[in-house]
């Protein structure tokens, strides 16, 4: 196991809450990654705040502020260098990235989603689960941690919470459930990578010497 800490760059458009999961993780749980920056495309997003709060290095590449999908990636994936990260993890990064940039990072960066990947990519996942739910289709939902690649959200996955949906979620509780486990499961993957357990080699997920076949997958009731 290595001994020092993994390097690593965590990009995010939001409020932060998996960004501080990883923050809180690296005090209480030894987490062993060095937070060298946090970026956003959004000069609003709450976890910039979280991260200023944990005096960690912030910066904003705002997309509005580029032409293009290309030159945006390009300014981003800049930035990102100059922190010379070995791990790049988007937490509710909500911009879509060139096969330039993903290729990039390849095998170096991962991504967190809300819904039990291969099903309901894309956005408003907490909706579409339960209306699949009232049709009779599906009976589970929960939250993925994968690699990227240039598919959107169609990299191997790695580690999935997997939860029941009651007659009585609405799309807030059921989010509220699912954030709750995303929190657990994407400190728990980047400490794989951290240790040297996980790595990506062409299309397949190595864990502790084997291939994952299938994710990991963690039940709640
Ligand atoms: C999380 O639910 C994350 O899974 C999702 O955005 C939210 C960010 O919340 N990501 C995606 O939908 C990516 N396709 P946070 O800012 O509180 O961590």
């Amino acid at each position: 196991m290595p001994t020092s800490k993994l390097p690593i760059v965590i990009l995010i458009s939001g409020s932060g809450s998996n960004l501080q999961a990883i923050i809180d993780a690296t005090g209480k749980d030894k987490l062993p990654v060095d937070i060298r920056a946090v970026i956003s495309n959004r000069p609003d997003a709450g976890g910039l705040q979280r991260a200023s709060r944990a005096q960690l290095h912030t910066a904003v590449i705002d997309h509005t502020q580029f032409h293009d999908r290309e030159t945006f990636g390009a300014a981003l994936s800049q930035c990102i260098d100059n922190f010379e990260p070995k791990l790049v993890v988007l937490a509710g990064f909500m911009r879509l990235l060139t096969d330039d940039f993903v290729n990039h990072y390849s095998g170096r960066i991962l991504n967190i989603h809300p819904s039990l990947l291969p099903a309901f990519k894309g956005l408003n996942t907490h909706v579409r689960a339960l209306a699949a739910f009232k049709e009779g289709t599906v009976k589970k939902h929960g939250a993925s941690v994968h690699f990227v690649t240039a598919e959107l959200d169609g990299g191997p996955v790695i580690l999935q919470a997997r939860l029941p949906i009651t007659q009585n979620d609405s799309p807030e509780t059921l989010a509220t459930r699912v954030l709750k486990r995303e929190h657990q499961i994407y400190p728990q993957a980047i400490r794989w990578f951290a240790e040297d357990r996980l790595c990506l080699q062409g299309n397949q997920v190595w864990l502790d010497g084997r291939v994952l076949n299938t994710p990991v997958v963690v039940d709640h009731s």
